[in-house]
């Protein structure tokens, strides 16, 4: 029998078993990798999805088990050593091992960094009185769901998806809810403002108090315990729960100590890899070339994780390997399940098509004539066929041919 090829056979660790450091597992075996794979993470829990925490988890219309991504059987079988509740916490790159917390250094390969972001906390005066939150984690969502069973008043800081999403499960919860955005608008990095406007109708119908150019001043307390918030138009909100929602930062300091290109993310090409070719970075976590060469972008995504995973794999087993994709996001608040394809910014003008009143219509982004991006609110087959159509290599779609390819479709 041939000898494997240098690139199948060796020794893989995967730093961070979240959404991504474990799908590249997956798509390691998939692809045939016949060397060892370790996959070491600094959370107790075997890998969940994050997505739920903010959503059914929290309202407790989903259980902990239905956040497992794999059963127990499936590591071994798969023949992943999972090594949980361990952080690394250095890299040494001229001896290719890479340290973990209890002392262990485990000699790789090839490297791969899916260490994902961290919620930014808030740094106003009172930021750490108890009851100061912010979701990122399943400890995170467990300790939130704890407190929101007793509390009667939430103050959300933050109008993105995370706070939003917590919003409308702590309405579901008969919870009071404070949103406080600094923007003029919800969800300004994602969605265009015709969405944000219908988003900010809705939370405000279900007695959401919304509070659009505004942020946090304090966080006023009792022994040391949220009792309410000040914000910057000198209001005063009752809080025994205040939930940072202000977005995340990537979690790159084990790739800076290493000496690797960090740029809002860890720097990586088209196949992943850092500026060291033993080393792949992906997720939340990396920083890597936009299509249409418009600089390095960064995606807080499921999809991202999971596509940039195969790349990953396909780079270490010696596949062609180049991540061109096109991102879509989802986010359920309430009965409006929000999904978007493609990347809005820099549109020049927006077609709508559907119905706000029904609260089922999808936004066309065009850019130069062209399809760039749809926001669909309850019409995803709109959001289905956007992705084949706006896939890489797929023909332009022009405004004359929305109708012909979407509206003339019902869900
Ligand atoms: P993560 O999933 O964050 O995993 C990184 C892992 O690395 C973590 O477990 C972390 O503890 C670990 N780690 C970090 N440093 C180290 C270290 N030094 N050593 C060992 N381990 C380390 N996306 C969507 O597409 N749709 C949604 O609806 C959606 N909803 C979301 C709701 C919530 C509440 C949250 C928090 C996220 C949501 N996301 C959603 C985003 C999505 O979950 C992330 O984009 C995705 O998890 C990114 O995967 P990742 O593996 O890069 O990072
Ligand atoms: N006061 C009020 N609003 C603030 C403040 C502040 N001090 N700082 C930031 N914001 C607002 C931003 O204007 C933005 O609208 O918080 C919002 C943060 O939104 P996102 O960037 O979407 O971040 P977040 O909601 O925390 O979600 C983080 O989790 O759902 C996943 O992957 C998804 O990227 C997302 C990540």
């Amino acid at each position: 029998m041939p000898p494997a090829p240098a690139a199948v056979a060796g020794r893989t660790i995967i730093i961070g078993a979240g959404q991504a450091g474990l799908q590249v597992a997956v798509e390691l075996r998939q692809a045939g990798y016949a060397g060892a794979v370790t996959l070491v993470g600094e959370e107790a829990a075997q890998p969940y999805h994050r997505p739920p925490l903010s959503k059914a988890y929290l309202t407790g219309e989903k259980s902990l088990d239905a956040l497992q991504m794999r059963g127990q059987a499936f590591y071994s079988e798969q023949a992943i050593t999972f090594m949980p509740g361990l952080a690394a916490t250095g890299i040494d790159r001229a001896a290719r091992h890479v340290v973990l917390a209890d002392g262990t250094a485990l000699t790789y390969d090839h490297l791969v960094l899916a260490t994902g972001a961290a919620a930014r906390p808030l740094s106003c005066p009172g930021h750490d009185f108890v009851g100061v939150m912010t979701l990122r984690s399943l400890d995170d969502a467990t300790a939130l769901k704890a407190r929101l069973a007793t509390a009667r008043h939430l103050v959300v800081v933050g109008g993105g998806f995370i706070g939003l999403e917590a919003a409308a499960s702590a309405r579901k919860l008969g919870v009071a809810v404070s949103v406080l955005e600094m923007q003029d608008r919800l969800m300004a990095r994602a969605v265009g403002p015709d969405v944000s406007q219908h988003f900010a109708t809705v939370h405000r119908s279900h007695g959401v108090d919304l509070r659009l150019g505004q942020g946090i001043a304090e966080v006023v307390g009792e022994a040391g315990k949220a009792m309410a918030v000040r914000t910057t138009a000198g209001d005063t909100l009752p809080a025994d729960i205040v939930l940072a929602g202000i977005g995340v930062t990537p979690n790159t300091a084990l790739a800076l100590s290493a000496g690797l290109p960090v740029s809002n993310g860890i720097v990586v090409d088209e196949a992943q890899r850092t500026s060291d070719p033993r080393i792949h970075a992906l997720g939340d976590v990396c920083a890597f070339p936009a299509p249409h060469g418009a600089g390095l972008i960064r995606l807080e995504s499921v999809q991202n994780a999971v596509d940039q995973a195969k790349v990953v794999a396909a780079s270490i087993t010696g596949q062609p390997a180049c991540y061109r994709s096109v991102p879509w996001f989802w986010s359920d608040q309430y009965d409006l399940k929000l999904q978007m394809v493609g990347l809005s910014q820099g549109h020049d003008a927006v077609i709508e098509r559907g119905s706000r009143d029904e609260n089922r219509f999808s936004v066309f982004y065009m850019k130069a004539g062209r399809l760039i991006a749809i926001d669909s609110i309850n019409r995803p087959a709109d959001h289905m066929r956007g992705r084949k159509l706006l896939a890489p290599g797929a023909a332009p779609v022009g405004a004359d041919e929305i109708d012909t390819h979407f509206a003339a479709r019902r869900d």
